[in-house]
């Protein structure tokens, strides 16, 4: 049926990209909806690594047109780069479209989120000083740069110089090194032109395909614990990468939206400050990250690490309507004796079954958890549910019980192919 929204289910990094690109075969149409090139999508094909950060994960099927929507907001030199480099290794982005109301990251952007950063102190958020939060700023206070303006070259050239010259006098004023006024507006200039073949009215684009029965997939960025609204504030990124946020970033409604599938790993990761509960901080801790290979995508940090929290996931159930988990990475359990999976918080001595909504209470929040034996031998092998070790079924058994929801989809390694449709006989 027509319309299915990937979210990550924690706080990124789940594995998205890997399942996008494997439902991609059944879905014409793949949109990003909301974050920019803060993202980093992983999709392994044979010995080939791609990591992408704007375009859609879709992109590697020929019978896909990826879109970047509305809602995403678009570094242009972070987008041809990306297309450039694709296209050298063999995937043509020919039918790339881009929102012409999606909005432009510019170098000031990178600059106020470098000062923002330090002037934080010891209370950083640990952003990707990527730009992302000051351009969705700019865009709420009405002063943003739409994709749709490069179409009148020259007016955008103005409109260049003049944001520039006033953010300047403002980093400025904060200590900072202003930007290349001229030096930006001839490279911004060239580009705006070389993104005007790519420029569409992405909403009824999509309206158009879902009247003609093609079946979309919205990619979303982020995760749901990481959304401006309901992720931990302030340790969050700044759009909505829930479900709902696939409506406002596509155009497309509600009433469209027919599958939601949640991504989440076997344990937990968070890259950047904040809250979280489960993280292991001791030798485990260590032997999810060197077995995950848990660095970042895109700026290479070492992410943190902890076990499965059913509480998130249940609460990443009710914020996105979720309709399925995809469990990924579940092979980088393979050599642990026991497992454990976090069913509940106790706080102030009182366990409690929803997610809290302050972030001082889940700072107290400690976790209560089921352990399970591991099952201590390869899953990378296995492609139907009859392969997977029985220890593995209970651990699945368990978060579907927990979470209130089907698994489906089961990551047994990174390459495309290494997935078990739950459910699935040999
Ligand atoms: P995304 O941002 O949610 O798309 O995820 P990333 O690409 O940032 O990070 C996921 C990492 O895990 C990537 O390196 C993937 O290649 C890898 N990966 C995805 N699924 C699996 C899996 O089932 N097993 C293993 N071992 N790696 C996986
Ligand atoms: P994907 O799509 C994991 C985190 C940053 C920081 C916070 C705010 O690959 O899952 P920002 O630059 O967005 O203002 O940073 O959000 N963050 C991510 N963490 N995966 C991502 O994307 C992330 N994008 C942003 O580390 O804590
Ligand atoms: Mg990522």
């Amino acid at each position: 049926m027509p319309v299915t929204v990937v979210v990550g289910a924690q706080w990124g990094d789940e594995g998205k990209a890997k399942v996008i690109d494997l439902l991609a075969k059944e879905h014409p149409v793949v949109a990003r909806y909301q974050g920019g090139h803060n993202a980093g999508h992983t999709v392994v094909v044979g010995n080939e690594k791609y990591a992408l950060q704007l375009t859609p994960s879709g992109v590697f099927y020929d019978s896909v047109t990826p879109v970047i929507a509305n809602g995403v907001v678009v570094d242009l030199p972070t987008l041809f780069n990306e297309i450039d480099t694709l296209t050298s290794r063999g995937i043509n982005c020919d039918k790339l479209k881009v929102s012409t109301r999606a909005h432009l990251i510019f170098p000031w952007h990178q600059s106020h989120d470098a000062l923002a950063e330090e002037a934080r102190g010891d209370h950083k958020i640990g952003t990707t000083l990527k730009g992302i939060g000051p351009a969705y700023a700019d865009k709420s206070r009405r002063v943003g740069i739409q994709a749709g303006a490069v179409a009148d070259i020259d007016s955008f050239a103005a409109a260049v110089r003049q944001r520039c010259e006033s953010e300047n006098v403002l980093i400025t004023q904060a200590g900072g090194v202003p930007v290349d006024v001229d030096e930006t507006v001839t490279r911004f200039t060239d580009l705006g032109r070389r993104l005007q073949p790519y420029l569409c009215d992405t909403v009824n684009f999509l309206h158009d395909e879902l009247a003609n029965g093609s079946a979309i997939l919205l990619e979303g960025a982020q995760a749901t614990f990481l959304d401006l609204d309901h992720g931990t504030y302030p340790y969050v990124t700044s759009s909505n990468p829930t479900a709902g946020g696939a409506c406002a970033g596509t155009g497309l409604g509600p009433r469209d939206i027919d599958r939601v599938v949640g991504i989440t790993k076997s344990y937990t990761t968070r890259v950047g400050a904040g809250p979280f509960p489960t993280e292991l901080t001791d030798e485990l801790g260590e032997r999810l990250v060197d077995i995950g290979r848990e660095f970042g995508t895109v700026t290479g940090r070492r992410r943190r690490a902890g076990w499965l929290d059913c509480v998130m996931l249940r609460h990443a159930v009710r914020l996105n309507s979720l309709t399925e988990l995809a469990v990924t990475k579940l092979d980088v359990l393979d050599s642990f004796e026991t497992i454990r999976v976090c069913t509940g918080y106790r706080i102030d001595g009182k366990e409690v079954a929803n997610y809290p909504d302050l972030p001082e209470v889940l700072d107290r929040a400690e976790p209560v958890y089921t352990e399970l034996a591991g099952w201590q031998c390869d899953s990378t092998n296995a492609r139907t549910s009859d392969d997977l070790p029985l220890q593995a079924h209970a651990l699945i058994r368990l978060i579907e019980e927990q979470v209130g929801v089907s698994v489906r989809i089961i990551g047994v390694g990174a390459e495309r192919d290494d997935y078990v449709l739950w459910g699935s006989q040999a």
